[in-house]
């Protein structure tokens, strides 16, 4: 991330999950406001590039992944909840609005981000006139640099109690030290903690054309000022989930998303096999 720069991957984001809901039927992940946090910035013109070419293959693919993971992610918040959980952290939140969709009033949500990411994202609220009810509370957290499990008290987390954690879409974009660190905090918490996350294998790891969509990417990421920096091999993470104290853990690539999430459509939408990986670990 640069120094006091808001994200820019935040907002790509964002825009295909907001086209989703304005192009794509079934919807894989509904989120009823992902239009209306962008409207502020479609106002301005200039960031309507991923709707614009949103019936693209490539763009089709990325979508796909985008809502997939989001979907993921819920889905697994869901059954932590049945199961008694009421503590929600989004961790590197950029966009996503599940905290202003949170019907649940016992479930306490903790958006926690890169300070000038957030700081941009609480001013799209208020522009859209999206309120942030009670119960969603702002931890500014450069994981790089910052103690998670300090910050995430002090804003009233009880880490005495379990937490389900998303971070989706950043652990690729860190240090190994503030990978570990934030693993280390959430996996060091209570008993029925859990986080669903991504990671990106190793290019050497891969296909050739999955090398081409890597390079592809790593390009465009890096000219927003937001490198790759941080890849792993199941082996590899498996191996962080159990150091950082889980217990299990499960991992899930393109086929086995396509396969929950995107079955019987008739409008090509769907992931193409990849270097990304959704995984689980559970304590
Ligand atoms: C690609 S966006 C994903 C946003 C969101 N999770 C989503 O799926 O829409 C990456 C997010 O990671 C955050 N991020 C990247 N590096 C970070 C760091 N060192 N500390 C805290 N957040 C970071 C960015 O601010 C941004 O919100």
């Amino acid at each position: 991330m640069e120094n006091g720069q808001a994200s820019k991957t935040a907002m790509r984001v964002a825009m295909r999950r907001a086209a989703h809901q304005m192009i794509d039927r079934p919807l894989v992940f509904d989120d009823a406001l992902a239009v209306k946090i962008v409207e502020p910035l479609l106002a301005i013109g200039g960031h309507n590039y991923e709707i614009k070419r949103s019936k693209h293959a490539v763009s089709k693919a990325f979508r796909s992944y985008m809502v997939g993971r989001s979907r993921y992610a819920e889905d697994e918040l869901a059954r932590s909840v049945k199961s008694g959980l009421r503590q929600y952290v989004v961790l590197g939140a950029g966009l996503d609005t599940f905290g202003c969709r949170n019907a649940n009033a016992d479930l306490n949500v903790y958006e926690v981000d890169f300070p000038a990411t957030q700081a941009w994202k609480r001013e799209l609220l208020r522009q859209a006139g999206i309120a942030a009810p009670e119960n969603l509370h702002f931890v500014p957290v450069d994981f790089d640099t910052m103690n998670l499990a300090d910050e995430l008290m002090a804003a009233g987390f009880d880490r005495s109690r379990p937490g389900f954690f998303s971070w989706l879409g950043v652990t690729m974009y860190l240090t190994i030290a503030g990978f570990r660190k934030t693993m280390q905090a959430i996996g060091g918490g209570s008993g029925g903690s859990a986080v669903s996350f991504d990671f990106s294998l190793p290019r050497e790891s891969l296909a050739a054309t999955e090398q081409i969509a890597l390079d592809g990417l790593a390009k465009r990421v890096a000219a927003a000022g937001e490198p790759l920096t941080l890849f792993f091999t199941e082996e590899e993470i498996a191996g962080e989930c159990r150091r950082a104290g889980f217990e299990r853990w499960e991992f899930l690539d393109a086929g086995a998303l396509n396969r929950r999430y995107f079955s019987g459509r008739t409008d090509g939408l769907g992931l193409v096999a990849g270097a990304a990986r959704l995984a689980t670990a559970w304590k």
